[in-house]
């Protein structure tokens, strides 16, 4: 591993000492070339990461395609109802099989028309099949490991991170009530900024910045000062973003919601790169990885019970979310030009409830990064 110099001795001073006053890392950590590889390789390639809904292919044959740290994958509903995620590659030159979205029975190559059924399996390769010491079982396409949370995709490219329930223990009882798995997608979008993506994630995870920065959007339902943070797990961390007095709050919930429940927002992050505000009847969530230094990629989406749908209301969710999200881009980009000032320094963190969350995020950062 190459770390900058100075973030490699502030994570591994964090993780050698129990009590140090909680502090920012110093400047490199959010701008340093020499962060990117190992970033996506041991956080991102061997963690858990989000590639979208389950309902966002409801049909078996039902497929989008993304792509991740240049890994071009396929999600798709097979024959069976179970959602897979394959690799994007033809086993035969490379082409890419599938672009946007879609609904098919098999998945063929539009240079030399191999094609594979929905779990990858090779079907047919014309003029190839039949030719001696070809075996069609060799072909077929990289099946990752998935795991699905609430409606959530995850997967592990490397096939070799620890278990995804072991990361999220004690997680659920904070998400279960507002039951995710049956809401759906309002659609999910793509987008690239010229940001690291920590900066991204340490932003939607911290309630600090709500007051200030989202005065007309955000403060009035839920302004920073009755944010109050959970305790974290080994793959996660959050905060319940309680809703203020004067805000009415939303019908159409869950039944086994509680009161409690009912009048917050469940802010949700499981490293690295997935973060959620879970609200009583939609969520919006982003699944943030990294593309260069100061370059991300968000998958970004809001999820809503059927009710809200029915009501109207989906879209108008989305364009809510996406009015706060443009209010932290204004002021993100901003972050990364200063981060960039010779002068620019580490530090001091809010308490816990305000930005404790990223403090633990810097925990496991040090556990993932901070070697001897
Ligand atoms: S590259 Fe796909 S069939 Fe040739
Ligand atoms: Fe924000």
């Amino acid at each position: 591993m190459n770390l900058p110099i100075d973030t490699h001795s502030a994570l591994k001073e964090l993780k050698e000492h129990e009590s140090l006053t909680p502090r920012t890392m110093p400047p490199s950590f959010y701008k340093d070339a020499d962060m990117v590889p190992t970033e996506i390789e041991t956080l991102f390639v061997n963690g858990w990461v989000c590639v979208g809904r389950a309902d966002e292919v409801p049909k078996p044959g039902d497929y989008y395609t993304l792509d991740m740290f240049s890994e071009p994958l396929i999600i798709a509903r097979n024959q069976d109802g179970q959602v897979s995620v394959l690799s994007n590659v033809c086993r035969h030159r490379g082409s890419q099989l599938l672009s946007g979205k879609g609904n098919s029975k098999r998945f063929t190559c539009p240079y030399h028309r191999w094609s594979y059924d929905l779990n990858g399996k090779l079907l047919a390769a014309p003029l190839v099949d039949k030719s001696e010491g070809f075996d069609k079982k060799q072909c077929k396409l990289p099946n990752f490991r998935t795991h699905e949370w609430w409606g959530w995709l995850f997967v592990n490219l490397s096939g070799t991170a620890d278990s995804f329930e072991s990361q999220i223990v004690g997680l659920d009882t904070y998400v279960q009530n507002y039951h995710p798995e049956e809401m759906r997608s309002v659609g999910a979008e793509s987008e690239t900024w010229p940001l690291n993506w920590k900066c991204l994630a340490e932003n939607f995870m911290e309630g600090y910045h709500i007051t200030p920065v989202h005065r007309d959007t955000l403060h009035p339902m839920t302004p920073t000062k009755l944010c109050e943070k959970i305790p974290a797990g080994a793959g996660y961390t959050g905060y319940k973003a309680h809703y203020n007095s004067s805000y009415s709050g939303r019908s159409q919930v869950h039944p086994d919601m509680t009161e409690e429940e009912r009048a917050l927002s469940m802010m949700v992050w499981i490293y690295p790169g997935f973060v959620a505000a879970v609200s009583p009847n939609s969520a919006v969530y982003m699944s943030i990885t990294p593309t260069g230094p100061t370059d991300l990629q968000t998958r970004w989406d809001v999820i809503a019970r059927e009710q809200v749908f029915e009501d109207g209301e989906a879209e108008e969710r989305k364009e809510f979310a996406r009015s706060f999200n443009i209010e932290d881009r204004e002021r993100l980009l901003d972050v990364q030009k200063g981060l960039s000032s010779r002068f620019a320094t580490r530090g001091h963190l809010a308490p816990p409830d305000y930005e404790g969350t990223v403090w633990d995020f810097y925990h496991y950062m040090a556990n993932k990064l901070a070697n001897e």
